[in-house]
């Protein structure tokens, strides 16, 4: 009970307004330390705040708003959307102009990072090309506006991810190059998690009412046997995932696994343990997009104290050559990622691979 009362003191007046009176949990409901993994940012600070109190320079912070911003248009047309089995659309509301939702979301993002004046290109991964945005700005932006919007028709959950690049262009990077990056996953909640260059901890703001609360931070990721086994369909080329496979089975790992990128890497943030892994084989080139997925969420595990690799090093050392790269990913705790690293290793461009082991 005191920790519904003192964070309903954290919220704004407009969202502790919606909250219920307190009332005694049920009988074996958990409880928690309130505050007890956040200092600096306080739990129910608004992304204003948070980002005043990160020190964040001025066009990082407009960029980051104008991205908040966009994405609570975002979760409400996914909230809303009717789908078939090709597309969601948000039909209600407008029934004269039926919009796919991907395309609405890359809409809104775009012109809400328009308006800020400070982005020079952004690039979405729908066309991959380098939209200039203001001949002033000193920022570019990738974008995934709907990561696994294939699977938003089943109502699991979906996000956008985000990279803010310190560049005036999006080839010729490297991840060292980010600013900030982030996520934001649609699901029962809608949640941001966002990294800032300087800051070494990812910061989570849930979407209460309209206004973005900060509601969590991680900064620290140890060892857990929790496994998100991405593009399992090159297992049988590809003789070291399989067995890092039959590893993680042997020592009794849980799967956690939905085909969102967005929901299965940032679950690892939550737990602060874990991998999620998308290899390759010599036959089936990466499924992942160096530029649009695999850098963002490299920046935002490795501020949370995780580490990433392409199976030779971290990714954010990759330098992105043209925004149709593509890369094998791990993300995780440093040791399940030196595993990876040991049994899959790097990319496979011919089928001579050695024969993995592992004891
Ligand atoms: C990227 O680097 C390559 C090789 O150095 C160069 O040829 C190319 O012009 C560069 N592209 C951009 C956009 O800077």
């Amino acid at each position: 009970m005191a920790y519904r009362v003192v964070l309903t003191l954290g919220l704004s007046a407009a969202a502790s307004a919606l909250v219920l009176p307190p009332r005694a949990p049920p009988r074996g409901a958990a409880t928690r330390p309130l505050h007890a993994s956040m200092s600096a940012p306080e739990m129910g600070q608004t992304a204003l705040a948070l980002l005043r109190s990160l020190d964040a320079p001025q066009p990082t912070a407009e960029v980051l708003l104008a991205l908040f911003a966009a994405c609570t248009e975002v979760s409400s047309s996914i909230a809303t959307a009717s789908c078939d089995s090709f597309a969601c659309f948000n039909n209600f509301g407008n029934m004269h102009e039926q919009v796919a939702i991907d395309l609405l979301a890359e809409q809104v993002l775009f012109d809400r990072l328009r308006e800020t004046g400070r982005v020079c290109v952004a690039s979405s991964v729908s066309d991959k090309v380098m939209q200039p945005l203001s001949a002033e700005g000193e920022l570019s932006i990738s974008l995934y506006p709907i990561d696994a919007s294939s699977v938003m028709e089943t109502n699991f959950a979906v996000g956008t991810i985000f990279g803010v690049w310190g560049s005036p262009h999006l080839v010729n990077v490297t991840g060292r190059q980010l600013v900030a990056a982030g996520t934001c996953s649609y699901g029962p909640r809608t949640v941001l998690n966002v990294a800032l260059a300087g800051c070494s901890s990812v910061y989570e703001l849930v979407l209460v009412d309209g206004e973005w609360l900060v509601s969590n931070c991680f900064s620290s990721m140890g060892e857990g046997k929790l496994f998100a086994p991405g593009n399992l369909r090159v297992l049988p080329e590809n003789p070291g995932y399989a067995s890092l496979v039959q590893y993680w089975q042997d020592n009794r790992y849980q799967l956690r696994y939905t085909g969102g990128l967005v929901c299965d890497v940032t679950q690892l943030l939550v737990k602060g343990y874990g991998i999620f892994v998308s290899p390759s084989s010599p036959d089936r080139r990466p499924s992942l997009r160096t530029l649009y997925e695999a850098l963002p969420m490299a920046f935002l595990i490795e501020k949370a104290g995780g580490a990433s690799s392409d199976g030779r090093s971290s990714l954010l050392e990759i330098m992105v050559t043209s925004p149709d790269d593509r890369t094998q990913v791990a993300l995780g705790s440093a040791d399940e990622v030196a595993r990876f690293e040991e049994m899959v290793g790097p990319l496979a461009l011919s089928a001579e691979k050695p024969a993995m082991s592992h004891n």
